[in-house]
């Protein structure tokens, strides 16, 4: 889909059959917005149009309320569009101008894109100025964002008529769009990849899929992958207790973004020297050669990286804690979290923010299987703490453990997590706000200024340390499940402890945001939005 800005309205079909020039490939609909006063937006620009607007509003009682919709087939003589016969004039009411907030904007934008898609090739929006620059921005990614489709797998694909969307308004949002366009193409990514089933993305995907976007992006990029082995040199236990049930051997994808500066990882040897000595020989000569952990104060450097890092659980059985059959097969979203992080990379790499970010990929598969992790093992994280893993299927926690302790080599400003974590989030937020849990206020002022800017909504939950008491073990230093209550919090107390005193740490929990179940089963692409806005603004601030 090409979508541009334009200061004056096209030559559209509609002039041109008022003028009598019409061809049957001048295939042009001009798309009015109206608001529940039955004023015009943009009316200046539309003079030519008033008359007609006018007309039809009162022949069809069009009242302007959100997403309700008027077809002018008139000046083609009354009937339904076709090709030949095409849609050259469409009414889209958007309800009280005050209050057109995220989700508003959204249906009004996919209500546009549904009711052309199949009838015109060529849109005008008539937007002028109506809407504030992040207004603008979200309009714009959501009509780009309803062209998606993910129908790869069907024997017949349909494409759209429709290809490209002038946008009327004024020339000063030209940025605001290009953001919205690498939002997009990011947004995009995390959405195909999240789409694709488990037997298509497991780790090594997740890992080519970030090898990919290395070369093509090779100048601001660096992508690195650790196998099972790497990881076990480093004592990532945790890690490897989730992706020892799978034939898939788990991955660890680190994204350098260095958008600002090359920074080196300046990071330490092994994190913890507590390997078994037999390992230790071989696996040490591993770890020598990743690198060191600087000892400057956290975040202290301004060229030190914000660290992105998301779950990848490419599909969650439960392992041998199986989980029922029912929808189960939407468990192959659980590497939702990873992919937001990968598509968020890429849109970095297309605004080419002047930022350093690391993305991290904790990518494993979690099945049951003779080799698999037991309700009751007890393994050591990276930072040395014990775990009693009493449920597999608590797992999301357990990659993320590890990849926490790992991250912290590169002394970051910020570390951010992503994960489908738990099910009780659903049950808190439902599909509408992600939760956030923080130990630091900026960070989490941050990501709630970003949330309102960008619509891609979350809500602050609580980390109090009197929930930490439901994660302690009678027989090591914690288990990896809490009590009944409060499971989501549970979890961010879990993670909580893989994160060092002092270093400033947000967890999103997507569960309930990152697709929709059912019939209408996709990805959504979230939160890649709430991240572009958040980093972007980080930019500013600096
Ligand atoms: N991936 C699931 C969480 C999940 C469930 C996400 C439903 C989206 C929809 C996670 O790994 C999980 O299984 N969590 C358990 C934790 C429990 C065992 C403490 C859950 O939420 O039931
Ligand atoms: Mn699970
Ligand atoms: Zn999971």
């Amino acid at each position: 889909m090409n979508i541009k800005l334009t200061a004056q309205l096209p030559k559209t079909h509609t002039q041109k059959i008022l003028k009598k020039e019409a061809k049957d490939k001048d295939s042009s609909c001009l798309v009015v917005l109206v608001d529940n006063n039955k004023n015009i937006l943009a009316s200046d620009s539309l003079t030519e149009y008033q008359e007609r607007i006018e007309q039809l509003m009162a022949v069809s009682h069009f009242s302007g309320k959100a997403c309700e919709t008027v077809a002018d087939y008139a000046l083609a003589g009354d009937k339904k569009t076709t090709k030949a016969n095409p849609l050259q004039l469409l009414i889209v009411g958007v309800g009280a101008i005050d209050k057109l907030n995220h989700s508003a904007l959204q249906k009004i934008a996919k209500t546009i894109y549904q009711s052309t898609q199949k009838r015109v090739a060529s849109l005008t929006i008539a937007l002028g100025g109506a809407l504030q620059e992040n207004e603008f921005s979200q309009f714009a990614l959501n009509l780009l964002a309803a062209t998606y489709r993910f129908d790869k797998y069907k024997s017949e694909q349909t494409a759209p008529v429709l290809t490209d969307i002038y946008l009327l308004a004024d020339n000063s949002l030209q940025s605001a769009l290009d953001f919205a366009q690498s939002v997009f193409v990011g947004q995009s990514l995390t959405r195909d990849v999240a789409n694709e089933p488990g037997n298509i993305c497991f780790p090594a995907y997740m890992a080519e899929q970030a090898q990919e976007l290395g070369k093509k992006y090779s100048d601001i990029l660096k992508v690195t992958v650790l196998g099972e082995e790497e990881m076990s040199a480093l004592g990532m236990e945790c890690f490897l207790a989730v992706s020892r049930g799978s034939v898939r051997e788990g991955k660890l994808v680190i994204m350098e973004y260095q958008g600002k500066s090359k920074f080196t990882a300046n990071h330490s040897a092994s994190y913890r020297d507590n390997a078994s000595s037999a390992a230790k020989a071989g696996l040490k000569a591993i770890a020598d050669k990743l690198p060191l952990k600087a000892n400057t104060k956290k975040g202290s450097n301004s060229d030190a990286p914000i660290v992105l890092v998301g779950k990848g659980v490419t599909f969650d059985s439960g392992g041998i804690s199986i989980k029922p059959g029912a929808a189960m097969d939407e468990m192959k979203f659980d590497m939702g979290g990873s992919a937001s992080v990968l598509g968020t990379i890429q849109a970095l790499c297309e605004a080419r923010l002047p930022i350093n970010v690391v993305g991290a990929l904790a990518c494993a598969e979690n099945m049951p299987s003779g080799e698999a992790t037991r309700p009751g093992d007890i393994v050591k994280a990276m930072n040395g703490k014990s775990v009693e893993i009493l449920n597999t299927d608590a797992e999301g926690r357990l990659v993320l453990a590890d990849t926490l302790c790992y991250i912290q080599r590169y002394n970051p400003k910020a570390i951010i997590d992503v994960a489908t974590l738990t099910g009780a989030c659903v049950v808190a937020l439902g599909h509408v706000r992600s939760a956030v849990f923080s130990n630091d206020e900026d960070v989490l002022f941050e990501l709630e200024n970003a949330s309102a800017q960008s619509g891609d909504l979350i809500w602050h939950m609580p980390l109090d340390d009197e929930y930490q008491s439901l994660l302690d073990s009678p027989i090591a230093d914690m288990q990896n499940i809490g009590g009944k209550g409060a499971g989501a919090v549970t979890a961010a107390c879990f993670l909580s402890r893989f994160v060092e005193e002092g270093q400033a740490w947000a967890h999103l929990d997507i569960a309930g945001t990152a697709w929709n179940s059912g019939k209408e089963k996709a990805a959504t692409g979230r939160p890649v939005p709430l991240f572009m806005q958040y980093l972007k603004n980080s930019v500013d601030m600096a």
